[in-house]
């Protein structure tokens, strides 16, 4: 019997090709600059060889939503590299980030605990605190007045998540929930501290669901990307869940990667599970990750100290501003 070349071939292409395509080597070990003779990967290891990811890289990219001109938080990641002050973090928001539900061990398997082992290892011997100030059920509109007295005034970098509870609003003109998110950026950047705010965009409920299940919402039925407009006018961070994981685990159902995987308990309900958290702190781990790479390229020097000094603009709705009558509820 012949056996065809092209059979042959085919059989050792199918042996040494990889199955799952998104397993591929990290990031960091793409890089092969060097600066001042010293290579990139060896200044920045500890920040980027402490972490392991669970989302491929085409998720992290897809899931860095808006980054823009990243002046705030390149001066905190600076700091958090330096160590020649202490830097503080914290973490705004609802249902998801409170993570009552969901993840298996509170204080450990939740997205804030993970990013906050993760900075220990990654910045040992800096002080740098996170603090999670989530409360289930909360949203942007009732924080906006609250946010003043429940941060420290010296804060430096703010991850405010809130979609999950904001519900949804169908309009663009005069979205009373993007009116009340505006009321909440604007109280953040204006602190003392001058923080870094990060827009930590979940899944909304349903949103996760099959598309044949009666409760699935579609990609756009979400505040997220009314949301979006506040995070280019003000040039706060936008990171996302939803684009990080949308093509694995809706289209290309991929094994670990699955709605099943992500949310608990069930897809409907779009609530991270331990392997939805880990995703979140993926996001948050490669944005800071990312900046620290920006900052060793292209170091911090006096356009950043002017930018990030720029007085707050006036609100994008207009007169949008907090009413002084309206008080922490
Ligand atoms: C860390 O910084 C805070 C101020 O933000 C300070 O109160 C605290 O003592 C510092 N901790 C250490 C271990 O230096």
């Amino acid at each position: 019997m012949r056996i065809s070349w092209s059979y042959v071939l085919a059989l050792i292409a199918f042996l040494f090709i990889p199955a799952d395509s998104t397993e591929t080597k990290p990031y960091a070990d793409f890089i092969h600059v060097r600066i001042d003779g010293k290579p990139l990967h060896d200044i920045l290891n500890s920040v980027l060889d402490t972490w392991d990811f669970k989302l491929p890289e085409s998720g992290l990219r897809k899931g860095t939503g808006y980054i823009g001109a990243n002046f705030r938080a390149r001066r905190v990641v600076r700091d958090m590299l330096s160590g020649k002050r202490p830097v503080k973090i914290a973490v705004i928001g609802g249902t998801v980030s409170a993570a009552q539900h969901g993840v298996s061990k509170r204080g450990e398997t939740d997205w804030v605990s993970l990013i906050g082992s993760w900075i220990s290892k990654a910045f040992k011997g800096h002080n740098i605190t996170v603090a999670n100030h989530a409360v289930a059920g909360s949203t942007s509109a009732k924080t906006a007045p609250c946010v003043v007295s429940m941060l420290d005034p010296e804060v430096d970098m703010v991850f405010s998540e809130f979609v999950y509870d904001d519900g949804f609003e169908s309009q663009i003109l005069q979205n009373s929930r993007t009116r009340g998110y505006e009321l909440l950026i604007r109280q953040l950047l204006m602190l003392p501290g001058r923080p870094a705010v990060i827009m930590m965009q979940t899944m909304v409920p349903g949103a996760a669901a099959e598309d044949k299940h009666p409760g699935k919402k579609a990609f756009h039925i979400t505040q997220e990307d009314v949301y979006g407009a506040l995070s280019q006018y003000y040039d706060v961070q936008w990171l996302s869940f939803r684009d990080a994981t949308y093509r694995l685990a809706q289209h290309r159902p991929t094994p670990g990667l699955g709605y099943q995987d992500l949310m608990d308990p069930s897809p409907l309900h779009s609530l991270p599970s331990d392997a939805g958290h880990k995703v979140l702190a993926d996001l948050a781990v490669w944005f800071m990750q990312q900046t620290a790479v920006d900052l060793a390229l292209r170091p911090y020097d006096h356009t950043d100290v002017e930018q990030s000094s720029e007085p707050v603009p006036p609100s994008m709705f207009p007169k949008n501003t907090l009413h002084e009558s309206v008080t922490c509820s």
